[in-house]
């Protein structure tokens, strides 16, 4: 069964909308926790949009569960990330213009630079994630080159109409069978919701799912911990069939 991280970037978003001190995504992470998060994620953006340096620093305190710290490989990122020291950093592509996190961190490309990155955070203790499309050259790439999880982007199946749903559900399936087969763990996030979960959280070797938005925004409607609850069930106990979709 898949655990699952919360991504808080989002109430940040909030805040950041105003430039004020409220919503505090460090209380709302203790709340996530109380829901059932099994680990609680945020993506310090080089532009800083959205979670800001103060909000690392004391989430890093305050987390009891698992703090993974989203960022993109750039020696700023690396330096805070030693100085911080999260349970896990996982790498993502990063560019100013985008509104969102937009396809998978090209390893194939950028091996050498990505390589000496991990080697530089394994030497620290930070055990490393690669955010990559489930594509094989990606994934035997992040092999190489010692990652110790990959996260495969799920965000193409998310977006699929019904009729291609399943052709990027076995894209995601035959990933996590190609990585676990290569000695990688495996996570899954982006563009998850409660509609299109269960068949991701049915996969087996998937360790944890990475879920933001949709629990953020459901969160408005019925507060957090209750979101995150109603997340956990679905994901413990998901239907089977890939093209199920779940109306709550
Ligand atoms: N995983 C990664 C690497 C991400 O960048 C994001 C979005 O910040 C997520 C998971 C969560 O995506 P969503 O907010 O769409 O659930």
């Amino acid at each position: 069964m898949a655990s699952l991280g919360i991504n808080i970037d989002h109430i940040a978003n909030v805040r950041e909308a105003r430039k004020t001190n409220e919503p505090d995504p460090v209380p709302m992470a203790f709340l996530a926790e109380l829901g059932g998060a099994d680990g609680i994620t945020v993506h310090l953006r080089e532009d800083r949009r959205h979670i800001q340096d103060r909000d690392l620093k004391l989430l890093k305190e305050t987390v009891r569960t698992r703090l993974n710290l989203e960022m993109a490989a750039t020696n700023e990122m690396v330096e805070i990330a030693i100085k911080t020291n999260p349970d896990m950093v996982t790498l993502v592509p990063e560019r100013r213009e985008e509104v969102t996190t937009e396809g998978g961190l090209d390893v194939v490309a950028q091996r050498i630079k990505i390589k000496t990155i991990i080697q530089r955070l394994h030497s620290h203790g930070i055990p490393v994630s690669l955010f990559i499309d489930p594509i094989n050259a990606q994934i035997e790439a992040s092999k190489e080159i010692n990652s110790n999880w990959v996260e495969l982007h799920t965000g193409n199946y998310a977006i699929a109409s019904w009729k291609n749903q399943e052709k990027e559900l076995a894209k995601i399936i035959e990933g996590t069978y190609k990585s676990n087969s290569l000695g990688l763990r495996v996570n899954a996030g982006h563009g998850l919701t409660y509609q299109n979960v269960e068949p991701i959280a049915a996969i087996e070797g998937i360790e944890e799912l990475n879920i933001g938005h949709t629990i953020i925004s459901r969160a408005l409607a019925i507060g957090l911990k209750d979101a995150v609850k109603e997340m956990k069930l679905l994901i413990q106990d998901p239907r089977k069939d890939p093209l199920f979709t779940h109306q709550i």
